[in-house]
């Protein structure tokens, strides 16, 4: 399938430049028939909990190949958040090693669960930023043999800046700490794969470059890890059989189905699937070239334009998103959606994210439409005259 082919599959695209998979991937009609077969097998059958639950494992598997891992690594969570705090949960921290090293990159949801387990002993200590920058450095000045875990954004969603996360799980072996990363920012939108990068965990979910709805998100847990760990956020669906309905006692089976909890968000694993089939069809590679040329377009037009660019300009320091500094965000805003642009804010940031179903035309849009906005936006100070 051709990006131009992919780009079809999307309605909104026809009356939209939608620029803000960051925040929401767009539906397809591949998601939306996803959604009614799910009725149409409520309808004929009633209670299909087996069709159910085998959709949910074809999900499992699917998602599992398109990151290099294997099915019984893979825990499907209802969001990000349920999978860390399963992690969390299964930590002690009362022993040498009780501090979590963390950029200051990191999504709120990362942080808060981290910190709310200062109340079970853990050491919070933060890798410290430059400005839009978070070096390596930085955590190689926190992280020592105290260090239990490093939960690290692979993309900030504030500034799009892309950690180096293979030097990142090098560091941290190094000195006997786990490294939790956090794909959200970034999954769906180009090729990885968890073994060779030797992550231990990996939290991610399906409504943004996933193209798919909330409630259905992903953990992985490395396997040999997996057996080392039971958490006590958990419930029914963590148990080696949950159809044993047992209240006299409890196991973790062998499997990364250990870090679940209750039902399945079944509707949305329809869709999670059929998402992650399309993305199939055109296959991460693809995905990742086009991605790439739009983000270079657009960073290079936004930089030549004088606005302030906060994303890095090297291609391996920067994801899908790109995030340029604005003076009224809200204003900005809705000054964009006027001209039929759906893009983002957080703080000061303009948040403008490409996927394979943007094309040039959509950069030029916003491009066209920033100038037009000019006062809205953020210039970089002229440079003085140097002095003759
Ligand atoms: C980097 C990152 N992590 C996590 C989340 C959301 O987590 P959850 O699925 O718990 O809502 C987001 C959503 O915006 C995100 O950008």
């Amino acid at each position: 399938m051709t990006p131009t082919e992919f780009r079809k599959r999307f309605p909104v695209l026809a009356h939209r430049v939608y620029v803000n998979s960051c925040s929401q991937g767009a539906l397809s009609v591949d998601v939306e028939e996803a959604f009614a077969l799910y009725l149409e097998s409520w309808h004929r059958e009633g209670s299909p909990w087996e069709l159910w639950v085998a959709e949910v494992n074809r999900l499992r598997a699917k998602f599992a190949s398109s990151i290099g891992a294997d099915p019984d690594e893979i825990a499907v969570i209802p969001s990000a958040s349920a999978g860390i705090n399963a992690v969390a949960s299964a930590l002690d921290f009362s022993g040498p090693r009780s501090q979590v090293v963390m950029g200051t990159f990191e999504f709120p949801t990362m942080a808060q669960i981290w910190l709310a387990q200062e109340r079970r002993g853990a050491t919070i200590r933060w890798a410290e930023a430059e400005r839009d920058v978070l070096p390596i450095e930085s955590y190689a000045n926190a992280i020592d043999e105290r260090t239990l875990i490093v939960p690290a954004t692979h993309v900030c969603f504030r500034n799009g800046f892309k950690t180096d996360v293979a030097a990142l799980v090098r560091l941290a072996h190094d000195r006997g700490a786990y490294v939790f990363l956090d794909d959200y920012q970034r999954t769906g939108s180009g090729p990885i794969d968890v073994h060779a990068l030797g992550v231990d965990f990996m939290v991610t979910g399906c409504l943004k470059y996933l193209l798919a709805a909330a409630g259905i998100g992903f953990l992985y847990v490395r396997r040999d890890l997996v057996g080392r760990f039971e958490p006590t956020m958990t419930g029914w669906f963590g148990r080696v059989n949950p159809f044993d309905f047992r209240i006299d006692r409890i196991d973790w089976p062998e499997s990364a189905t250990r870090f679940e909890s209750g039902t399945p968000a079944v509707p949305n694993a329809y869709a999670a699937l059929a998402a992650l089939n399309l993305l199939g069809r055109i296959g991460a590679g693809a995905v990742a070239a086009q991605v790439g040329r739009l983000v270079e377009r657009y960073h290079a037009a936004a930089t030549e334009a004088g606005f302030v660019v906060r994303t890095p300009a090297d291609p391996d320091r920067r994801g899908p998103l790109v995030v340029v500094d604005c003076v009224d965000p809200a204003r900005l805003l809705s000054r964009l959606a006027a001209r039929d642009i759906v893009a983002s804010s957080r703080g000061t940031g303009l948040r403008v994210s490409f996927h394979a179903y943007n094309d040039e035309a959509d950069v030029d849009a916003v491009i066209h439409a920033l100038e037009a906005e000019s006062a809205l936006v953020a210039r970089r100070q002229a440079r003085p005259a140097a002095a003759s």
